[in-house]
């Protein structure tokens, strides 16, 4: 790819558009990246996104804007359900991809995806924004080293007490698929996977529940977009009806990985204090993230050890930091500058992962990896 700027389009123009990703295309600068427009199947949302952020255009037609704008690049932000069908028009027609997670809402649909990209000669990623976490990022450049050695246990907790997303269509099963699990359950899985080199998932035995979404608005109770993952809050949005609410707010279960168990518990609402951490332990050390504490042994003595993990990247200070450093390595490597930021076969294992457990939920049972990869 020549050095000439990427004509970028945003496709979703929700929050995570306009919090995450049009800030950061246009945080790296015109000579690397320009947004030439932003579609949404909602006039208001594409109009008014357009002329928050100053771009040229805006659609509500998807292959309109693609044949108009002939983006290098479509950055698809809109609901989980329509990432694969808006993902295979844009490399259609011929740009390369950067998709919010999850990448699609099963196994087959994500490497239908990344086949069709590679038998096109582009390249789609998904925006697991959450290992540019510090810690995240020092614990897997600590396993990397060998710090921990072989990782075999790993404990997986996002608890929120209150944070059901209620804006757009998160609740919404067609919309978004299922709830807690893809919605964080993916970020942390993606996370931990990451730092334990990806080992392949085998199989996994899972639960979800709905009991407090409904009831908690028939009690008024107050709740607060921060605790959504939203601390600046939505532009926007589409109204929240609990009514409509159809998804998993808890999903909890074990997670086989080749060497390795992980337990996980992750909750939109749950009667617990919220809590997030994600702690695992190899034969030569283990960590609990995100105070990053280590634990092993030093000489005859087990010890403790604390790395300074100092946030001083050049985009800390940013809402969704971590989209402004994936958005800078993406671009880097589409040009040759740097490794590709999220591999296919990372997300093609969390993939599975996803997959399965909506379907051990459902049916009450383990389910196998050669279920899903057939
Ligand atoms: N990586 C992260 O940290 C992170 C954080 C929040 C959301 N997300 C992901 O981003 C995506 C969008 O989330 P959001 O919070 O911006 O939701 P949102 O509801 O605020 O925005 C989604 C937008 O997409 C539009 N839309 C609906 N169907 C569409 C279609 N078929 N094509 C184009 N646009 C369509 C909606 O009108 C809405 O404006 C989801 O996949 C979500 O999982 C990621």
């Amino acid at each position: 790819m020549s050095g000439s700027p990427l004509k970028v389009a945003v496709a979703g123009s929700g929050m995570i558009a306009n919090k995450a990703h049009i800030p950061a295309f246009k945080c790296m600068g015109e000579d690397r990246a320009r947004v030439a427009a932003v579609f949404d199947t909602r006039e208001e949302a594409a109009r008014d996104t357009a002329e928050r952020h100053g771009i040229p255009a805006w659609y509500t037609d998807a292959g309109e804007m693609l044949a108009k704008v002939k983006p290098d690049l479509v950055s698809v932000c809109s609901p989980n359900a329509s990432h694969r069908a808006m993902a295979e028009m844009a490399l259609n027609s011929g740009a390369h991809v950067l998709c919010e997670k999850p990448m699609a809402l099963t196994y087959a649909d994500t490497k239908s995806l990344f086949d069709l990209a590679q038998s096109k000669g582009l390249h789609i990623a998904a925006c697991q924004a959450q290992r540019y976490r510090g810690e995240f990022a020092a614990a897997r450049e600590l396993a990397d080293a060998g710090v921990f050695g072989d990782i075999y246990y790993g404990e997986i907790s996002l608890i929120r007490r209150r944070g059901i997303p209620k804006w757009g269509t998160f609740h919404l099963k067609e919309s978004n698929g299922g709830g807690a699990f893809c919605d964080l359950g993916v970020h942390m899985v993606d996370a931990l996977l990451w730092i334990m080199g990806n080992p392949a998932f085998e199989s996994i035995s899972g639960m979800s529940a709905s009991r407090l979404a409904r009831r908690d608005e028939e009690i008024g109770l107050v709740t607060n977009l921060a605790e959504s993952g939203t601390p600046s809050g939505v532009e926007n949005a589409r109204p929240y009806s609990p009514a409509e609410f159809e998804v998993e707010e808890f999903a909890a279960g074990s997670l086989r990985v080749a060497g390795a168990i992980i337990n996980f518990r992750i909750s939109w609402a749950l009667n617990l204090p919220p809590d997030f951490h994600v702690s695992f332990s190899g034969e030569r050390a283990g960590a609990r993230l995100p105070e990053m504490e280590i634990y092993s042994t030093l000489g005859r003595y087990q010890s403790d050890v604390r790395p300074k993990i100092y946030r001083n990247g050049r985009y800390e200070e940013r809402e969704f930091s971590g989209h402004y450093y994936l958005v800078d390595d993406f671009l880097n490597f589409l040009s040759g500058n740097g490794p590709m930021p999220v591999k296919p076969e990372e997300t093609l294992n969390v993939a599975a992962v996803i997959d399965a457990f909506y379907i051990s939920a459902r049916e009450c049972r383990e389910v196998r990896a050669a279920e899903i990869r057939g």
